[in-house]
């Protein structure tokens, strides 16, 4: 039986560069606190993929309370070995039957795989977040930034036997509106036009490694290998990977476009995006430029952001220190930075800002375990 902690994207993840040590769920660390009998029992779909790992290293971060855990995937992974807390685990397959005596389950497999199976974990009364854009813009499911929209949620109660969906926004949605929304609450943004530096992870754990073969191939002299991205990704940036609409803009942009205008209930906002891949192994990167109704100066901003929950400044001009990917990869909060007036603009009503976030940890992961918290 396959250990999956030889998998190569166990490796990628436990990296230096990442700043912090990662868990390593495959040895026992720590006493688990928060495996009570009263708590409820939780299943993670898509465990062994980049958010699914991130999962199991915030329900331990964060003591989560639980009493027993589904690991579940492809039938692929059916049989290898994960050590949690002190306990092994078996890595079960997906099937309809995987949900009974569910409370919560956590999905992050993929859109097909959400759209077949969370209606069956509903049924069987499981509140399952999802990660996909699977149910995103349905109108009976709530599409929650805990930090913005927490009442979008209210109806939803753990306890009572029934089942309910809740919805991950996109991690370039949540990213964005953890530092605007603050900023929207006071002045009021009418258009917001977004550009994004988006980097490998947000595609999965295999264009990480995609990523890293390709930097080493193209340093050797080699021609790069493209299986997860058409083209060249080392040493290169092209506009996301995703399908172009009949509008012209891709599926990731329009995501982002209506994803906000569902969160802030707002369907007079105008925004619009352009979503590039970077070569960056983790975080994603943004320029937001913002007209608001309301005058807000920079510097009232920068107070705002600086006691905005999950937000952290780094606006330091005179060293030309400003968020980077690096910095924020496996971090908990969002950076702003580059906070400055739109020169394009009239008076005070434009501005500048620059955000990075985790999008694995604060952009799906984190962001989903907090709408758990809620619901506890
Ligand atoms: N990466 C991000 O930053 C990010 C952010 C927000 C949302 N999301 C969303 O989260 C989801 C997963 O993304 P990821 O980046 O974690 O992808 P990933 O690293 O490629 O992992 C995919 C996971 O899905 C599992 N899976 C695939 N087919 C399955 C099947 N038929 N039945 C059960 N499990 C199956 C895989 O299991 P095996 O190992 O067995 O194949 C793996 O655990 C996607 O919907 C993505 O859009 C990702």
């Amino acid at each position: 039986m396959a250990s999956l902690s030889l998998s190569r994207h166990n490796q990628l993840f436990s990296r230096p560069i990442f700043h912090r040590p990662k868990p390593n769920f495959f040895a026992p660390t720590k006493i688990r606190m928060s495996l009570t009998e009263n708590a409820p029992s939780i299943a993670v779909v898509g465990v062994t993929g980049a958010v699914g790992q991130e999962f199991l290293s915030f329900l331990s971060d964060r003591d989560f309370p639980y009493r027993s855990i589904k690991m579940l995937a492809s039938k692929r992974s059916a049989g290898r070995r994960i050590t949690f807390e002190d306990k092994d685990y078996v890595v079960e397959e997906l099937t309809p039957d995987s949900f009974a005596g569910v409370d919560i389950a956590f999905f992050s497999a993929g859109s097909s795989i959400s759209k077949e199976f969370a209606p069956l974990a509903v049924d069987r009364g499981t509140v399952v977040v999802d990660n996909s854009s699977a149910f995103r813009m349905d109108e009976k499911v709530p599409l929650v930034i805990p930090e913005v929209n927490p009442e979008a949620m209210q109806h939803i109660k753990l306890g009572t036997g029934k089942g309910a969906l809740i919805a991950n926004p996109n991690c370039t949605t949540i990213i964005c509106l953890m530092a605007v929304t603050p900023l929207h609450r006071r002045a009021k943004v009418l258009c917001m036009d977004v550009t994004t530096y988006q980097a490998a992870s947000g595609a999965g754990a295999a264009a990480m490694e995609e990523l890293e073969l390709q930097t080493r191939e193209v340093l050797e002299g080699k021609s790069p290998t493209c299986k997860i991205f058409k083209q060249q990704y080392a040493f290169n940036l092209f506009s996301h990977n995703v399908s172009i609409l009949s509008n012209g803009y891709n599926e990731e942009e329009m995501k982002m476009v209506k994803e906000i205008m569902k969160i802030w209930n707002d369907k007079d906002v105008k925004v619009a995006s352009t979503c590039i891949r970077v070569p960056i192994m983790r975080a994603h990167s943004m320029n937001v430029k913002l007209q608001f109704e309301r005058p807000l100066d920079e510097d009232t901003a920068r107070d705002i952001l600086k006691n905005a929950p999950g937000v952290v400044v780094i606006d330091d001009r005179e060293a030309n220190h400003f968020p980077t990917p690096l910095e924020v990869s496996n971090k908990d909060y969002v950076a702003v930075g580059r906070i400055r007036r739109d020169l394009t603009q009239d008076g005070n009503h434009g501005l500048y800002i620059y955000v990075c976030g985790d999008q694995i940890r604060k952009g799906a992961a984190l962001n989903a375990i907090q709408i758990a918290e809620l619901l506890l």
